[in-house]
């Protein structure tokens, strides 16, 4: 895959050592505006980047790129996603994909009808110990109640509250807790146990954005509870219960620490423990392997999952 990198922001600061190591990625390019240019420099001195562009269109007019990965602020996903798909890229583009349903609908038509990858890189979905959760539901019996938690005080909290808005706390750039961290318990919860009956949105504002919030997801037997605080640390964690025992992961959900089963009577064995590579790895590997190998099928489940997870998002943010 040779790649074109759109933003040099937090996320691709810290993506950029993983991705540069994954032997079948060719660090082709990197853009972002004007005023990051000294840090396009620096950033291309570090990981041996080919090309730098203030300038979009040059960048997507290069004929050494194939894929590009959108690493800019939430409400600039679908217009960039949707210039490149035009461009003839593959697109990879961070969560949360798109802000709406219907933009998703419009790419996978682009992508469709130009036979180009189009993927949202949600590092979860991609992680080994997903699949052990996956693999180990059946053991807990009916299955009652899920807790998936990501509470972090955010690093750009004290600034927000200093009236300085970063696009993660800014309600017109996408932001918002709902938007930036409990998108993963969505895409967890979702992953495993499909589409709920009803869901209902409970934020807490400050600022007119959503700093904190509980998403409550009603399926027919079973109760699950998505909870996020940029505006608070937590317990971070998923926990599933069941009749004959429960699950825990360890730590953040973007990152599925160590997993434990505890069943009733028999006590807990750690199934798996916490992942040794940085939790982007197992997404870029695969999407390296699907630009080389095209994999139409497992395409289409994971946009079908994504589709699902914005319409539930979608749903949440009418009660904000
Ligand atoms: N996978 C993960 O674990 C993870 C973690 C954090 C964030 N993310 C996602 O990654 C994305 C970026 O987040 P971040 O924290 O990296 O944001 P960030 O630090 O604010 O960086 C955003 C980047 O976009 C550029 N940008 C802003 N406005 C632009 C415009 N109009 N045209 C072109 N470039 C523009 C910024 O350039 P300037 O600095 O020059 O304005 C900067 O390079 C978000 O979608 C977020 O949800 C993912």
């Amino acid at each position: 895959m040779r790649l074109g990198i759109l933003g040099a922001g937090k996320i691709v600061t810290e993506a950029l050592p993983v991705i540069s190591a994954v032997p079948d990625i060719q660090l082709a390019a990197i853009f972002a505006t004007p005023r990051s240019k000294e840090k396009l420099l620096e950033m291309q001195n570090k990981y041996n980047i080919e090309k730098i562009y203030t300038d979009l269109d040059e960048l997507l007019s290069d004929d050494g790129i194939d894929t590009v990965y959108v690493a800019l602020p939430n409400s600039l996903h679908f217009d960039f996603a949707k210039k490149s798909l035009l461009a003839g890229k593959n697109v990879i583009s961070e969560k949360p994909f798109v802000e709406t349903v219907d933009q998703l609908i419009e790419l996978r038509a682009i992508a469709k009808e130009k036979s180009l990858l189009l993927v949202e890189a949600i590092t979860n979905q991609y992680l080994p110990n997903y699949q052990v959760v996956k693999d180990n539901l059946a053991k807990l019996g009916d299955i009652k109640l899920v807790i998936a938690n990501y509470s972090q005080y955010s690093s750009r909290y004290d600034a927000f509250k200093a009236g300085k808005i970063s696009p993660a706390f800014d309600p017109t750039k996408g932001g918002g807790a709902l938007m930036d961290l409990n998108i993963y318990n969505l895409h967890l919860i979702i992953g495993l146990f499909g589409k709920p009956a009803n869901i209902q949105y409970r934020p807490n504002i400050d600022e007119n954005i959503d700093t904190s919030g509980i998403v409550s997801l009603s399926y027919p037997k079973l109760q699950a509870l998505a909870i996020a605080a940029k505006d608070a640390d937590g317990d971070s964690s998923l926990i599933i219960e069941g009749t004959n025992g429960r699950l825990k992961v360890n730590g953040a959900p973007n990152t599925l620490g160590s997993v434990e089963l505890t069943l009733r009577n028999k006590g807990s064995i750690r199934l798996a423990p916490d992942d040794n590579h940085h939790r982007m790895h197992a997404e870029f590997v695969q999407f390296a392997e699907l630009v080389a190998k095209p994999d139409p099928e497992f395409v289409k489940k994971r946009l079908d999952h994504s589709q699902q997870v914005l319409k539930v998002l979608e749903q949440a943010h009418k009660n904000l």
